[in-house]
């Protein structure tokens, strides 16, 4: 079989873990038969510094023929923040209604967490962060921008399907893992009773309708980050609005190791998905070969699983596993990578050689 992806190596350490990536990916589809064709698009700082554009429509047009896409990394030193994550990241987000950011949060047995006395039997939960709505719709305005009553607003808004068909995603994914059959809804029904308050009403009823089997529990969002750190084994799935989601996925990349392992996916379940490290562009490390590319194979491992070529994937968990069982990095920074000698090619070639 062959799977088309739209490549998008993006910025800074982007292009450098990604063809990691893609070296592991190839390997694993070598193994089961499987043929991977790549096609490269060019977006991010360097083409926007070069031509003013971002994301032109004949490019959107052109990368909603593919299977799946994969990114490196978005965000340039150079270009005034937001520009490229509007109009490239968050563009591709909206307009694919990739309406789930999908970011598992677990511990591989032989990485450092900084929690003390947790380890991988512990921390092992998926978080469902809503992808398209919330404050990051650009709802609301700034008006008499630089004067004494300068004011703005940036409208926190969610609609009931968009609710519902992220609730849908949440359950269904808790009873297909089926670990705990817990689903834990993060909201802040105490202050923002609008929003929450449909959400939680949503949940509820969706859960005593149609997932009699999955236990719903509900945490605030200041509680969620006080239990992820303290008690993270209480979480099976997580699911929430795209900026609580955000700040809470961050969380979790820590106390599962760092950003250098750090994956997630942006799903369309009825369309187009996009799956990326989640540590972003590190441009003080481009060219070093020292940025950990576990992440982006850990991305590229979700593509393959998202795409059904469940074998596939599992040989580069199987490899990833291994590969970390044997100490050969301390850790998933930056520095454990450049300490462990391997760098990150190395990496790289030692995951794909484990397949
Ligand atoms: C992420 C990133 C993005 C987000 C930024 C770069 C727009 O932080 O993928 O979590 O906020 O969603
Ligand atoms: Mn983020």
């Amino acid at each position: 079989m062959q799977r088309n992806i739209a490549f998008i190596p993006g910025d800074g350490t982007g292009p450098e873990v990604a063809r990691e990536g893609i070296k592991v990916l190839q390997a694993a589809a070598a193994a089961t038969g499987l043929q991977l064709d790549f096609t490269t698009y060019d977006l991010g700082g360097e083409r926007y510094l070069r031509t003013q554009e971002t994301l032109p429509d004949s490019v959107l047009e052109e990368i909603k023929e593919f299977d799946a896409i994969y990114l490196g990394a978005i965000g340039h030193p150079d270009v005034e923040p937001g520009i490229l994550e509007k109009s490239i990241l968050l563009r591709l987000r909206f307009d694919l209604d990739q309406y789930i950011n999908l970011r598992p949060v677990k511990l591989y047995p032989g990485v450092e967490t900084p929690l003390r006395d947790k380890g991988p039997a512990d921390i092992d939960f998926v978080v469902v962060r809503e992808n398209c709505g919330d404050v990051y719709r650009g709802l609301g305005e700034v008006t008499n921008k630089g004067l004494s009553d300068e004011r703005a607003t940036q409208v926190m808004a969610y609609t009931r399907p968009e609710v519902d068909r992220c609730l849908q995603y949440a359950f269904a994914l808790t009873r297909e893992r089926d670990k705990d059959r817990q689903l834990t809804l993060c909201g802040k029904t105490n202050v923002l009773t609008n929003v929450y308050g449909l959400w939680e009403r949503a949940f509820h009823e969706m859960g005593e309708r149609d997932f009699p089997d999955i236990e719903r529990k509900y945490a605030h969002i200041d509680a969620t980050c006080m239990w992820m750190v303290k008690n993270p084994e209480w979480f099976d799935v997580i699911v929430t609005g795209n900026m609580f989601g955000d700040i809470i996925t961050d969380l979790g990349a820590m106390i599962q190791g760092g950003m250098g392992i750090a994956a997630g996916g942006n799903i369309n379940p009825e369309g187009i998905s996009m799956f990326e490290p989640i540590g972003g562009s590190a441009p003080k490390y481009t060219g070093l070969n020292t940025v950990n590319p576990l992440a982006a194979i850990e991305a590229g491992r979700m593509m393959l699983e998202h795409l059904g070529h469940a074998d596939a994937a599992k040989l580069i968990e199987r490899s990833v596993a291994s590969f970390l069982q044997s100490g050969r990095v301390k850790g998933m920074s930056a520095r454990d990578v450049e300490e462990s000698g391997l760098g990150t090619s190395g990496i790289g070639d030692a995951i794909a050689k484990g397949i």
